[in-house]
């Protein structure tokens, strides 16, 4: 075949980056939304997946109707660049089909960016460098939404010198870190030299150029693993607590489609769990699915690949992040596929006893849900989903001096999460306290709490979370 008889599904697309880098404002500029403007401190602490249909991207890039997209549309997972998120950085890039590493172009590649480049490498995803924030360059003039090359056309000499100053310092970087590039109009091997676009977030120059690339070329390096097979294929990428729907599952639907009452098998630590898909919902196009709110969900009967899919059922409170999602259609067998996700649990458990042995904890405890470890005396962490939770415990191991933890839930606060709080009361009193990332507490568990004498701590960004609570222990010790 020739591919051009072949149906492609979207490929799948993750933004990677260091902090501020402008991943999220990049995404934002694309559909013309505002989700920076929702973050707290203007930080993303969640794995998020965009649907771009092939409809807005030509739109975008002002293609004339002649010009064949052979993919429906392009499915981007915005991660978090700040360093304790390195859990969603790597789940988002080893289901993705290709990469955008946004490079802030005044500061060059830094601590996340080199993770990122690193994380790539070893799972052998291609990717695109989208140096942004051209319009920081000193005098830049500013062409809205203008493909790059016409856009450096009109600049100053000055601003086209250090504009190429730049370029070259980016260039050398990369290739420190064992990658050939070339700004993306130069590349004369595309199939080989890593293509770098300069974009603008801001005024959206360069943008047109991202598209493209995006959905022409990586069709053309690429169109096996694009081709449509329908075989399910469906990850987990967070597990969270909604007010309408229970506890939900945050999946890709990489390939196949899934259908409302599908049979799947979810895993968790205990073992398979198999249920029935109540609801099947999605975001609207140009929306994105970790945006909570009314109606923002679209129900839907049937899904196909690719797709950020939600799904609700009974069952999944105990599935953890990172794992396949099993689906078991009429004539398939269920003893395979619970076989199948019990393969899936002991390769994360042997993951997670391979990972980072601590000789000094003692009655080491993994979290029921997750890869976590909990210890005998520690604080109590709460957070909406697995994914967070998991980056704020992951942060508190890394501080000068590491806090424990002894348990966490995922959800609002509840008494029974106070109940067990108390137990550090006659242990370690200091860390008779929860750390409550982003979710309510509920006013039952405040005075429970207040009567037990144990400490709540509450923000929305986990830096600050563990601010406040290390501001405590500092006055607890003077
Ligand atoms: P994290 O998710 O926290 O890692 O950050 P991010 O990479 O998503 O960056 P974000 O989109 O939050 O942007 C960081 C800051 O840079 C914000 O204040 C943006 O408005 C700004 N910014 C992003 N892109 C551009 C750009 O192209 N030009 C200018 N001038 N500012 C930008
Ligand atoms: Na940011
Ligand atoms: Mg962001």
């Amino acid at each position: 075949s020739n591919g051009t008889d072949r149906e492609l599904r979207a490929p799948i697309c993750c933004i990677l980056g260091h902090v501020d880098a402008g991943k999220t404002k990049l995404l934002d500029c694309i559909r013309r939304s505002n989700v920076l403007g929702g973050e707290a401190g203007g930080i993303t602490q969640q794995i998020g997946a965009t649907y771009l249909p092939v409809e807005n991207i030509r739109e975008r890039t002002s293609l004339k109707a002649e010009v064949a997209i052979k993919v429906p549309g392009l499915l981007v997972i915005d991660t978090p660049g700040h360093q304790s998120f390195s859990n969603m950085r790597l789940r988002g890039s080893s289901l993705s089909d290709v990469a955008v590493v946004v490079v802030d172009i005044t500061r060059g590649l830094e601590r996340q960016t080199i993770e990122s480049l690193e994380l790539l490498k070893h799972s052998n995803v291609r990717f695109i460098v989208a140096l942004n924030k051209v319009d920081r360059l000193y005098g830049w003039k500013t062409c809205p939404n203008a493909p790059i090359v016409k856009a450096l056309k009109n600049q100053s000499d000055d601003v086209q010198r250090d504009f190429r100053w730049r370029v070259t310092e980016v260039v050398t970087q990369l290739m420190e870190s064992g990658f050939n590039a070339a700004l993306y109009y130069e590349n004369k091997k595309i199939k080989q030299v890593v293509n770098i676009v300069p974009t603008s977030a801001v005024s959206g120059e360069g943008i047109p150029d991202l598209l493209l690339l995006l959905v022409r070329w990586v069709p053309e390096i690429m169109v096996e693993r694009l081709t449509y097979v329908s075989t399910v294929e469906c990850t987990v990428l967070e597990v969270n607590e909604d007010k309408d729907f229970g506890t939900t599952i945050d999946t890709v639907l990489i390939n196949g489609a899934l259908q409302k009452g599908d049979q799947i098998v979810v895993c968790t630590k205990q073992g398979p769990v198999t249920t029935n898909i109540r609801y099947l919902l999605t975001p609207y196009p140009m929306k994105e699915l970790k945006v909570k709110g009314q109606g923002v969900y679209k129900h839907h009967e049937e899904v196909k690949a690719a797709q950020g899919v939600k799904i609700s059922a009974r069952g999944l409170q105990h599935a953890m992040a990172g794992t396949a999602l099993i689906v078991v259609k009429a004539g398939d067998d269920l003893e395979r596929a619970e076989a199948a996700a019990v393969h899936e649990i002991s390769k994360i458990i042997s993951l997670i006893n391979d990972d980072e042995r601590d000789e000094n904890e003692d009655e080491i405890a993994i979290h029921e849900n997750s890869r976590i470890k909990t210890c005998s005396e520690g604080v109590y962490v709460q957070a909406p989903s697995l994914g967070t939770l998991e980056a704020i415990i992951e942060y508190l191991k890394t501080l000068p001096v590491a806090i424990p933890v002894s348990g966490c839930n995922i959800g609002p606060v509840h008494k029974l999460d106070v109940i067990k709080a108390t137990s550090m009361l006659k242990r370690k009193r200091e860390y008779a306290a929860i750390l409550a990332f982003d979710v309510k507490v509920i006013p039952e568990a405040f005075e429970l709490a207040a009567e037990a004498g144990v400490k709540i701590f509450m923000a929305d960004t986990i830096y600050k979370l563990v601010d406040s609570f290390t501001d405590h222990i500092n006055k607890l010790n003077e």
